[in-house]
């Protein structure tokens, strides 16, 4: 057998043990550690976010190919511009160069793309391209990958306050009004439906200003591989991770009522 093969009966092994019923239909992702993983290899940090790309297709795949429905992938944060110049150059024109050359095929896979955050600082080429990529694909219905650009989780809750504070002083609404869906409504992920799971790769045990009021709930996964070694074997142990585990909200799960007199709260 070809490493090919092997590698393909792996993950079949691992795919087998998913439950099809229970696959997470919104996933979101901290892609990191691409600096590491080309400083490890002695290359200039560029290289890792250009095998970054390669495994964002690759995921990309396998996640709609599982079933699911959205994926959230965090590609530059409002914290990422403290970066050196040549760091944040490169990674604008990556995103340019990869949208240009993935769009038809994002397109043809009937996939739905949408840009989370503030555009404004970008040059205008970018913008462009973003625009018209999201308008080629907004009637798209099999999947949505929503990239995180220029985002903060906090920027994005102010924005939304600053929003319901205008529209109630204008009296379009009452502040009492003001409730969790009308909040959810006004947010740069209008609405969707929040992440069942959340990964977050390079072993980093933080969120990083991530999507703060969408992730209240998520499960947290933290893979311990950089995000350019990251594949399908590993999205999914990620979901079968996932799969085990026990999402109560708060409640008590499998605690059918009659045992309630049994258990020590009674007493
Ligand atoms: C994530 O990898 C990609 C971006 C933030 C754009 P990093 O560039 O943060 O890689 P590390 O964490 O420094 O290894
Ligand atoms: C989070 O990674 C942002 C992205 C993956 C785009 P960072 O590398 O910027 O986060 P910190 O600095 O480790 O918290
Ligand atoms: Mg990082």
């Amino acid at each position: 057998m070809n490493l090919e093969n092997i590698i393909h009966k792996k993950n079949n092994d691992l795919s087998k043990r998913i439950d099809k019923q229970k696959v997470p239909e919104h996933v979101a992702i901290i892609m990191d550690g691409n600096g590491r993983w080309a400083t490890k290899k002695g290359l200039p940090r560029s290289f890792g976010h250009n095998k970054g790309v390669s495994v964002l297709k690759e995921i990309l795949k396998v996640s709609k190919k599982l079933g699911c429905k959205i994926l959230t992938v965090y590609a530059f944060s409002t914290e990422n511009w403290t970066r050196p110049t040549k760091e944040v150059d490169f990674l604008i024109n990556l995103f340019s160069e990869v949208l240009k050359n993935e769009i038809e095929e994002i397109h043809q896979e009937l996939i739905k793309i949408r840009f989370i955050g503030d555009l404004t600082p970008f040059p205008e080429t970018l913008k462009k391209i973003i625009y018209n990529s999201e308008s080629l694909t907004k009637n798209n219905k099999n999947f949505l990958l929503n990239v995180c650009v220029n985002y903060g989780g906090r920027q994005e809750i102010v924005k939304v306050a600053k929003e319901l504070a205008l529209k109630s002083s204008s009296g379009e609404i009452k502040p009492s009004e003001v409730d969790e869906e009308l909040f959810n409504s006004e947010l740069l992920t209008q609405g969707s439906k929040d992440p069942e799971l959340l990964i977050r790769t390079s072993g980093e045990k933080r969120i990083s200003n991530f999507l703060l009021w969408q992730l209240a709930y998520s499960e947290i996964y933290i893979s311990d591989v950089l995000w350019p070694d990251f594949n399908e074997f590993e999205f999914l142990k990620a979901i079968i991770d996932y799969q085990s585990r026990n999402r109560r909200f708060g409640g008590i799960e499998s605690l059918p009522n009659e045992s309630f007199k049994d258990s020590q709260c009674s007493s």
